[in-house]
């Protein structure tokens, strides 16, 4: 995986100047990443404007991780292209890394330093002048307000704190894009408030974030835009508004009837006059039909299964692909 990394910073392309303005924060085309069999990217496509606020969202395994390390240079595709304002992050890494500030799910505490410390050692590694990285490390401090921690050792921090000054690190060589992995797991709901006031402001000054987690709550009402992805491949994209409305749009019901063929005939007539879609009958006397709406939809189909003369033993809703993931990543129900 890591290959010839040190080798393709050299061949590198030193174009990293001013990207065009119109270029996206993110441009994802069929990307595909294979951990032996598992395809934890399974052909993926995914738009990031500039400027925006936006959540990857989905349940364990569906490949959030690895999709985000494609785009932070630190992960080569098996397939597929990657452009971070149109650059490579295979064959630019040293440009990518110039624009983005990337915070892992899980990072290295660095026992022994202060917080202070902390943050002028990644701002030396970066190649920040040193008057210049006190006044970053006063600044990144102030707004993720750990002021009072400057000279508190890392460890003896909370996690919220920890988390706070993780991203606090990520800023430190003013980058355009931030890849946030989960920043908000751990936390409980006033520092995820904290956390989340912090991410307003970058994006108020400009930054473009994109952010992960597996429930959608968390992220819905911070985020422009969201993508749900499961077993790597996307289900939707849109506001959290726009994919709420398109998995509650149908619901599908099942209905055990009771009395042949007839039965069958007059509920699949019934279905059809509510407006149903894909409606078919099993021997066993199954129906199954989708109905545009929700829960109120179905409960009028029985009623009017009913109403018309229909024998009913059993009525129960069977949640539609995009629906039960919706449920589950809502939920952050894990899998
Ligand atoms: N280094 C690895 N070696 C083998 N398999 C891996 C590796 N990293 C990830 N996978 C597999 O790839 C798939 C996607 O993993 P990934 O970590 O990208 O998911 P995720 O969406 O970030 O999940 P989580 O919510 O648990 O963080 C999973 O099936 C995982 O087991
Ligand atoms: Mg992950």
């Amino acid at each position: 995986m890591s290959d010839s990394r040190a080798g393709t910073e050299v061949a590198e392309r030193h174009d990293a100047g001013e990207p065009g303005a119109a270029a996206p924060a993110v441009r994802v085309r069929g990307l595909v990443k294979r951990y032996g069999r598992v395809r934890a990217v399974d052909g993926l496509d995914l738009d990031v404007p500039a400027g925006a606020v936006f959540g990857l969202i989905g349940p364990n395994g569906a490949g959030k991780t690895t999709t985000m390390l494609a785009i932070s240079t630190l992960l080569d595709p098996d397939a597929g292209a990657v452009e971070v304002f149109g650059h490579d992050p295979v064959r630019q890494r040293r440009a990518v890394r110039r624009l983005i500030g990337w915070m892992p799910d899980f990072f290295g505490l660095y026992e022994g330093l202060s917080c202070a410390e902390y943050l002028d050692f990644f701002g030396a590694a970066y190649g920040l002048p040193g008057p210049l990285r006190r006044r970053q490390t006063a600044d990144l401090l102030e707004l993720v307000e750990l002021t009072g921690k400057r000279d508190t050792d890392v460890a003896g921090l909370s996690r919220g704190m920890q988390q706070r000054l993780g991203l606090a690190r990520t800023l430190v060589h003013d980058p355009r894009l931030l890849v946030l992995d989960e920043p908000a797991s751990g936390l409980d709901p006033r520092a995820r408030v904290d956390l989340r006031e912090i991410v307003r402001e970058l994006a108020r000054q400009g930054k473009t974030i994109l952010i992960s987690s597996h429930i959608l709550a968390e992220l819905g009402e911070l985020c422009d835009r969201v993508a749900i992805i499961e077993a790597g491949r996307m289900l939707a994209q849109g506001t959290a508004a726009e994919i709420r409305q398109a998995a509650s749009a149908t619901v599908a019901v099942r209905a055990r009837l009771l009395g042949g063929e007839e039965s069958q005939r007059r509920a699949v007539a019934v279905a059809a006059e509510a407006g149903a879609s894909a409606v078919r009958t099993e021997p066993d006397g199954t129906l199954h039909a989708e109905l545009p709406g929700g829960q109120d939809e179905a409960a009028d189909l029985l009623a009017a299964l009913v109403g018309a003369g229909v024998r009913v033993v059993a009525f129960d809703e069977a949640h539609g692909g995009l629906e039960e993931l919706f449920l589950s990543v809502t939920k952050g129900v894990v899998r």
